[in-house]
């Protein structure tokens, strides 16, 4: 099972994607998180990545396209993955397309998620991320238990710098012009499964379960943690 889960930010990629990837023991792949990783470690990557991330700007196809090559390379991918937040350009995308073809695999399917526009800066303006492991809240739809602490592992939740509402309106900007038009190059190759991400979590994982052929029941815990609104 190989997934790209696409769609704008703040759509719900990353909480599905880690409920995917703990019923499945697939890895989701988020290139937001690499990059973030790498910031705060001040590795090259960081320093390359620092400035586009804070301004929401896309980092350059080169620098991705090499982070997902190495990887794919990973053996904990041979039984496939979710890519969370890549490709985000058509160009991505073509480089995607060849090296799959050189490891001689390819896209299942690719979800998209369809979310409106003022949804999107209520997500991202109510989003909370817990500092250790990464586990996405939103203080309405899911508080955590304490405020501004991971239900998980304990760990200190804070606010991404790029939910801003300035840096949020220009991640939307980036995604009509850049990321918006993969929706119709999937689609010509019969690869894009359309979900309402307005609908609450449980719904819409049942909804990815399907795409995914997994089947529904077991495993949701997670999932009806969320109330579903
Ligand atoms: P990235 O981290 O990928 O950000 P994004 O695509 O903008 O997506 P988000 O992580 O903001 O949202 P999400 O869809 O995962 O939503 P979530 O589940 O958290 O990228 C960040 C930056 O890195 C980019 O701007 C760019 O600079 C760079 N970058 C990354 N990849 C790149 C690439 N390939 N090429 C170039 N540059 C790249 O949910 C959001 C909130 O909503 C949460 O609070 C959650 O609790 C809540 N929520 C989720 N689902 C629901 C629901 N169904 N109902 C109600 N609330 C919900």
């Amino acid at each position: 099972m190989n997934l790209i889960f696409l769609g704008p930010p703040g759509a719900g990629k990353g909480t599905q994607a880690k409920l995917l990837q703990a019923r499945r023991g697939i890895p989701q792949i988020s290139t937001g998180d690499i990059l973030r990783e790498a910031i705060a470690r001040g590795s090259a990557l960081g320093q390359r990545a620092k400035g586009y991330v804070e301004r929401g700007d896309l980092v350059p196809d080169e620098v991705m396209v090499g982070i997902i090559a190495e990887r794919l390379s990973q053996p904990d991918t041979s039984d496939g993955f979710i890519l969370d937040g890549f490709p985000r350009t058509v160009a991505q995308a073509r480089s995607l397309e060849e090296l799959l073809a050189r490891l001689g695999r390819k896209i299942t399917a690719v979800v998209y998620f369809d979310l409106p526009e003022e949804k999107i800066v209520r997500r991202l303006s109510g989003r909370l991320i817990c500092a250790r492991c990464g586990a996405i809240y939103h203080v309405e739809h899911h508080p955590p238990r304490q405020p501004g602490i991971c239900d998980v592992d304990g760990g200190p939740l804070y606010r991404r710098d790029d939910d801003q509402p300035e840096v949020v309106r220009k991640r939307i900007q980036v995604y009509r012009e850049e990321t918006q038009p993969l929706v119709a190059f999937y689609r010509e190759r019969g690869l894009l499964h359309v979900v309402d991400a307005s609908q609450g979590v449980e719904t819409l994982y049942q909804s990815i379960l399907q795409i995914a052929g997994v089947p529904p029941e077991g495993g949701e815990r997670q999932a009806e943690a969320w109330a579903d609104r």
